[in-house]
């Protein structure tokens, strides 16, 4: 097998393999800007230098040729080598900063030409605490300038479109962003102008960055020279707690990190996942995060007489809902589950109610023909479709639904809101005795005769079954009223959560949420109904699942742990990056 030598230590390696991902894969590091793993290879930033030569090897004996000294003969390659654009071939010599001082005084002296007209603005900089050009100067650059001339000033605070400013002075011209909008999104909306310490990106005249996938720039920009203008300035790094999740807003159940801060989602960013997503996802959905925070339902409502809803406690809620399902028949009672909701949620709520003798929980698709882009945004607005068809839910058309309603003395809904979305109208929810279990105020919530607050994606862990059937899963990002970062073993920690106390002005208990999970709720009403029904954690009810239905037979939080999400044995359709 073909073999190379990076920084004395042998490798094996098959197949074709360019050095720096290489090293990065076997744990080794070697700093670098301009690369990124799913674009083409500029090697412009000069940063991920190493040594690198050849063992000789005999042309006839195809044995190594040795010196006096019985040492393998190396023929060094002239010059340094950028390890981006280098390729592995057997019986290369590979010497990064750990070994060789020219490699380590090389990233010296690049990181110096860099910092030359670079502003020191890291105290106020977005990128600061996650930002390689901050780490990578700590730990391999020159210990202090020599630079004493005027620093070249570059536009600032260029709005390059609706979502993206541009800070041109922190730019190092690695040219991410610009290779994004022509290999990836393809909208090929940016380009690098003027030369030398002038130039930076920026879109044609009178063109704005409009891009709906103009973001993932700002992730990818190794420093602080695009930022998102919705995120600007609201949060450090090390105040943030990020925790992995999924994309609710559309059916592609792209990954994503929750950037939280006292109980609020600040931000949403694309997690890595080849089988989903890539590095990558849309704009719109990283909007979502409002949805965590604002017009949130807090604490049971109840609709006393004409529209007058109220607050309610939970037990007056838990007792009214009992009540409401005593004094009617089971048959008369219309469960409608979504497809904007869980796996978990769906599976318990159309259980808890079937118990009753309630029929089977019915669900209305949530798809906008061609509104999808082949990429990653789809026609489907619910992460959760395919969930409910492999549920057995009974999906119905808008009018098929208006007659079940019209049918129903009792009309009880999971998260979703079918006024909205044109599925249901006001008039039709007048009649029946309409419970919701929601997590946001709208239209439904509006219509009905009690609210039932229930946690949302940031707020549980939760398994959805995107569009092609693979099923992945969220976890708690932010605590409600009722949830305990540190007894929860599912919840991320950081720095406020260590360091911080209730006396301190930026920890605030009204950004708790009073709700429950579905699964939660459902125990209280189960209790006082006296029907045998209990979970302790969504874990168990998806183990409950896995052996009633063959099609999740195996799953389980672990593997979708282990091997980021699993594929469920139903089709797959085909989507391709653009
Ligand atoms: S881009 Fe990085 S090094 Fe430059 S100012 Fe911002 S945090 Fe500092
Ligand atoms: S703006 Fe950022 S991503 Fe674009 S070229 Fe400059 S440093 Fe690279
Ligand atoms: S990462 Fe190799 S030259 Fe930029």
């Amino acid at each position: 097998m073909p073999e190379v030598f990076i920084d004395g230590k042998r490798y094996e390696f098959e197949g074709d393999h360019m050095a720096l991902q290489y090293m990065l894969d076997q744990g080794l590091e070697v700093p670098f800007f301009c690369y990124h793993p799913s674009m083409s290879i500029p090697a412009n930033c000069r940063q991920c230098m190493v040594k690198a030569g050849q063992y000789m090897k005999n042309d006839e004996t195809g044995e190594y040729e040795l010196d006096e000294e019985g040492e393998r003969k190396i023929r060094w390659f002239p010059k340094l080598q950028t390890s981006c654009a280098l390729k592995l071939s057997d019986g290369m010599v590979i010497q990064t900063q750990e070994t060789s001082d020219e490699a380590e005084r090389a990233q010296k002296d690049t990181l110096e030409f860099i910092l030359a007209n670079h502003p020191l603005d890291c105290p106020i900089c977005d990128q600061a605490g996650e930002c390689p050009l901050q780490i990578q100067t700590y730990k391999y650059g020159p210990e202090g300038s020599r630079f004493e001339v005027k620093k070249v000033h570059k536009p600032k605070r260029v709005e390059l479109g609706p979502r993206v400013t541009l800070d041109a002075e922190r730019c190092i011209n690695c040219t991410r962003c610009v290779r994004f909008t022509e290999e990836i999104s393809e909208s090929h909306q940016l380009t690098i102008v003027s030369r030398g310490d002038k130039n930076y990106p920026i879109t044609a005249p009178s063109e704005t960055f409009d891009d709906p996938y103009s973001l993932n720039t700002v992730d990818i920009c190794p420093v602080g020279a695009l930022t998102s203008t919705d995120f600007r300035f609201k949060a450090r790094v090390w105040e943030m707690n990020q925790t992995p999740s999924i994309d609710i807003s559309n059916g592609k159940g792209c990954n994503v990190d929750l950037w939280t801060r006292d109980n609020e989602v600040l931000r949403i960013t694309p997690r890595q996942n080849d089988h989903v997503n890539d590095y990558w996802m849309p704009d719109e959905s990283r909007n979502a995060y409002k949805l965590f925070n604002e017009n949130r339902v807090s604490r049971p409502f109840i609709k006393l007489d004409g529209d007058n809803q109220s607050n309610s406690s939970w037990n007056n809620a838990i007792e009214t809902f009992a009540e409401v399902l005593e004094a009617n028949d089971s048959s008369d009672i219309l469960l409608i589950g979504s497809p904007h909701a869980s796996v978990e949620e769906n599976y318990t709520f159309n259980k808890f109610f079937n118990l009753l003798g309630a029929p089977n929980a019915r669900f209305a698709t949530h798809i906008i023909d061609g509104y999808g882009d082949d990429f990653l945004i789809t026609d489907d607005q619910a992460p959760n479709t395919s969930g409910c068809r492999l549920l057995n839910l009974d999906e119905s058309s808008s009018s098929e639904l208006k007659t079940a309603v019209s049918q129903a003395k009792v009309v009880i809904t999971l998260g979703d809101d079918l006024i909205d979305r044109d599925v249901l109208s006001v008039s039709d929810l007048e009649d029946p005795y309409v419970v919701s279990l929601a997590t946001n105020h709208n239209e439904m919530t509006k219509a009905s005769d009690l609210v039932i607050p229930i946690t949302c994606v940031a707020e549980h862990a939760a398994s959805y079954v995107n569009i092609d059937g693979r099923i992945q899963r969220s976890f708690p990002a932010k605590e409600t009223k009722y949830s305990n970062r540190r007894l929860n073993l599912e919840m991320s920690e950081g720095r406020l959560d260590r360091f911080g106390t209730n006396f301190d002005n930026w920890v605030n208990e009204d950004n708790k949420v009073d709700c429950l999970p579905v699964w939660e709720f459902l125990n209280k009403l189960a209790e006082r109904l006296g029907l045998e029904f209990e979970y302790r954690h969504s874990r168990e009810i998806m183990t409950e699942i896995s052996e009633k239905l063959d099609t999740f037979a195996d799953v389980s939080f672990e593997r979708m742990d282990e091997e980021k999400g699993i594929q469920l044995p139903i089709k797959q359709s085909k989507v391709e990056q653009k």
